[in-house]
């Protein structure tokens, strides 16, 4: 149980923040994802090891979670961990699963309070069993729950979900449960991790670098891309207000006329 304290010091954040949504209700972006790339690059700068990057990552992660839950986002996907990214030294991948223990050790009573509901895409059956554990118990505290969705992308590489959606699909015409000309863009979305939710309306990378990582590759067919300077570590909620603000500037026409 949360003390009284607690709520009314949630419902004075609510409150502060109502008044800093970035556009109108109407226009913020239903799904936003998140490619959160630099933590290596701020560790460097501050003569920090790598490790020192990548918690500070986690920390700007907490704010941009809690603003778009506070901002009325409907979807926010963080890419956390690249199936490319096992190319990495152990050490700094071992470190990598005890912060995603220590996250949601640390947020998920904030998290189950503020409505959200946590997914995993990617394969989280190479994770060390104790992170497989705490992830468990995260989805299973947050199933219900109706607010924000978080998504984090870990172990996940968009062409290994794209192949593996191929295959079963493959698999059921074998069975001949469905016929080749049954498979239509519908199928194909249906049988990938983010089934059931909308595609990303906004796509924001940190960092400088201005390519994809193998991140929802079929997803992202009319996504609006925002490239950011900023290491993540130093992403802030001001910085995601303006990528909104960039985002909602943009003219969306899907391929038609305006
Ligand atoms: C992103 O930061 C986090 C992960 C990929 C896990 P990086 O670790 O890629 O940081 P840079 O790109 O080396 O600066
Ligand atoms: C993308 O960042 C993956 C994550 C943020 C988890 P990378 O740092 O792995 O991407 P590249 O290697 O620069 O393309
Ligand atoms: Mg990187």
């Amino acid at each position: 149980m949360f003390p009284e304290w607690k709520g009314v010091f949630r419902r004075r954040t609510a409150q502060r923040v109502e008044n800093d949504r970035p556009c109108r209700a109407e226009e913020i972006p239903i799904h936003v994802a998140v490619i959160m790339d630099g933590n290596g690059r701020w560790a460097r700068r501050h003569a920090l090891p790598r490790a020192a990057g990548h918690h500070a990552g986690m920390l700007a992660m907490r704010d941009a979670i809690r603003a778009a839950d506070d901002w009325g986002i409907q979807v926010l996907t963080l890419y956390s961990f690249s199936t490319e990214n096992w190319k990495r030294p152990r050490q700094e991948i071992d470190y990598l699963w005890r912060l995603v223990d220590e996250f949601f050790q640390l947020d998920i009573d904030e998290l189950v309070e503020r409505n959200v509901r946590i997914k995993i895409i990617g394969d989280p059956s190479q994770l060390p069993q104790v992170t497989q554990n705490t992830i468990a118990r995260a989805l299973h505290r947050t199933k219900d729950n109706t607010g924000l969705t978080v998504q984090f992308a870990l172990n996940y590489g968009s062409r290994w979900e794209i192949v593996k959606a191929v295959q079963e699909i493959a698999y059921q015409i074998e069975k001949r449960e469905i016929a080749v000309t049954d498979i239509d863009e519908k199928m194909l979305s249906d049988y990938l991790s983010t089934s059931g939710l909308p595609d990303p309306d906004l796509l924001i990378r940190t960092a400088g670098d201005q390519r994809i990582s193998n991140f929802l590759l079929w997803q992202i067919a009319y996504a609006e891309f925002v490239f950011v300077n900023e290491m993540w570590p130093d992403f802030t909620r001001k910085h995601f207000y303006s990528a909104i603000q960039a985002y909602v500037a943009r003219e969306r026409r899907f391929g038609g006329l305006k």
